[in-house]
């Protein structure tokens, strides 16, 4: 499948499966590396990131547990600007590792307004893996300390990401014709 529609637009295939894969697997040994011995707490944010995180995890080695939060900013292809938080967090992070798990960091509202959220459960320190990024659009200055791969500013779907609700299972990335 090079090409598939979704609603209104048409999408090309991007990002193929096995690339994906391979970043993913760096990232999950950069954070073996650093995790060694220690206990991190994962922080998958919903929807998007439910792929990213099922194959980096997979692939974690070390002793951590796995939490969930849903946030929404997006609304069909544009960034709302404002981060609503549907689903909050039901886990201790006191003085825990965190590392938040994302499909992707573009204007970095929602990355900084869950950093924010999560601060206030005093942990002892918070990282950010992201499976993109897309640097042209970044506007804020929180480090994003992995990432499996850099993207312009095209709208993609796939991987887990979505155009309206639609094209999270597809297993590639596809960007918007
Ligand atoms: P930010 O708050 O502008 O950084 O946007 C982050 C969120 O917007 C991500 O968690 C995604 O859910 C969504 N998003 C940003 N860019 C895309 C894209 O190209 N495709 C699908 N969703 C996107
Ligand atoms: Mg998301």
């Amino acid at each position: 499948m090079d090409k598939v529609q979704i609603k209104d637009k048409s999408f090309r295939k991007h990002i193929f499966c096995d690339a994906i894969h391979e970043k993913v697997l760096k990232v999950a040994d950069r954070i073996n590396e650093d995790y060694k011995k220690k206990n991190p707490v994962f922080v998958v944010v919903l929807n998007g990131a439910f792929m990213f995180a099922s194959d980096l995890l997979k692939k974690v080695n070390v002793a951590c547990e796995i939490a969930f939060v849903k946030v929404a900013s997006y609304e069909g292809t544009k960034s709302t600007g404002s981060v609503k938080s549907l689903i909050g967090l039901n886990h201790n992070i006191n003085n825990r590792e965190v590392v938040i798990i994302e499909d992707i960091v573009d204007t970095g509202e929602t990355i900084v307004a869950l950093l924010d959220q999560l601060s206030r459960q005093s942990p002892s320190q918070i990282k950010i893996a992201t499976l993109l990024f897309k640097p042209k659009a970044y506007t804020k200055d929180a480090p994003i300390d992995y990432v499996a791969m850099e993207v312009g500013n095209e709208f993609l779907v796939g991987y887990g990401l979505d155009y309206d609700g639609f094209g999270r299972n597809l297993e590639d990335i596809y960007i918007v014709d």
